[in-house]
């Protein structure tokens, strides 16, 4: 009798797990069973194997749905830049067959029109690309960060003077307010100043004729703080919260232009975020844009 009651509780238990794991299984790996309650110290071995297997079943199914967030936000990124490659290239294809199969009856200057129309929306493409691969690289993680002193103000002259061109054929005018007494910062040089480049090109490329952008650098409690204004149109407070997502450009920025592909603000992001930074942004319509963010000063 005692011998078969030992039988019975021992397989009753065991039954219980393998219709659990049966269930488990019927159900896709993707709903695992209730957790068991309470922190109850395991019994025996069948105790210990249930709740091993409840918490590997637990394990397996936030595994699942992780899988199929990644697989989803990757076909997303995929659409979108299949997408947004589509409208240039088409357009070089369409310039350049033009120039083909009308070539006879166009004109010089029409030519001339036509290819650059051409080599602009190839360029864009090339730009786009390259933003792409950097991007999936800073999402990968694979970007080491080469974190070393360096001095705001030097790199703040640098970026400024390579926009002075584009400025200046802009009628835009480009101020650095960068104090030679700053704090040496610790950062990685060559990504901060991507950063940089990025918030100044938008500047330099929405404000008017007329307009001024500015490069402030000044110290801010235990670091050094970035801020990049200008005095163009400004973001609308319902675009505020999405331009730093990829592909997201505001409305009027002419979608059909071959410039941009709304990936600049995204990497200045990501960026910042490997530095532990963040990237904020002050706006409102009409009164300019100001992007701001502050970097860590190095140890002295
Ligand atoms: N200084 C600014 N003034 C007004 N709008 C801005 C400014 N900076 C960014 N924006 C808006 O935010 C959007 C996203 O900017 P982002 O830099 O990510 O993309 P982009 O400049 O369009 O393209 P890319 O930088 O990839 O060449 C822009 O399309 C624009 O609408
Ligand atoms: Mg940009």
């Amino acid at each position: 009798m005692a011998a078969l009651l030992i039988v019975h509780w021992l397989t009753k238990r065991l039954t219980l797990l393998a219709r659990e794991m049966e269930a488990f299984r019927a159900s896709g790996f993707s709903e695992a069973p209730a957790l068991l309650h309470g922190s109850k110290p395991p019994g025996d071995e069948i105790d210990l194997l249930r709740l091993t297997f409840h918490e590997m079943s637990g394990r397996i199914v936030d595994q699942i749905a992780n899988l199929r967030d990644v697989d989803r936000l990757r076909r997303d990124l995929v659409a979108n830049v299949s997408h947004d490659l589509r409208t240039p290239m088409a357009s070089v294809h369409g310039y350049l067959e033009t120039l083909l199969l009308k070539e006879p009856t166009l004109t010089e200057a029409d030519k001339r029109r036509y290819l650059q129309v051409a080599l602009k929306h190839s360029r864009g493409l090339t730009t786009m690309v390259a933003e792409l691969f950097e991007l999936a690289k800073l999402d990968a993680r694979e970007v080491e960060l080469h974190v070393e002193p360096f001095s705001l103000c030097e790199l703040g002259q640098d970026v400024l003077q390579r926009f002075e061109l584009l400025a200046t054929s802009r009628g835009v005018d480009l101020e650095g307010v960068l104090s030679p007494s700053l704090p040496m910062v610790a950062a990685d040089i060559r990504l901060i100043e991507r950063v940089l480049v990025n918030l100044i090109e938008n500047g330099v490329r929405h404000t008017p004729e007329g307009g001024r952008v500015s490069l402030v650098c000044h110290p801010d409690g235990e670091g050094v703080l970035v801020q990049v204004s200008d005095t163009g149109p400004g973001i609308a407070a319902v675009e505020l919260p999405h331009i730093f997502e990829r592909f997201y450009r505001a409305a009027g920025t002419g979608a059909d232009s071959a410039e941009g592909a709304g990936l600049g603000l995204a990497i200045a992001k990501r960026i910042l975020d490997l530095h532990d930074s963040r990237l904020s942004v002050r706006s409102e319509p009409n009164t300019g844009a100001s992007f701001i963010f502050t970097l860590r000063a190095a140890e002295p």
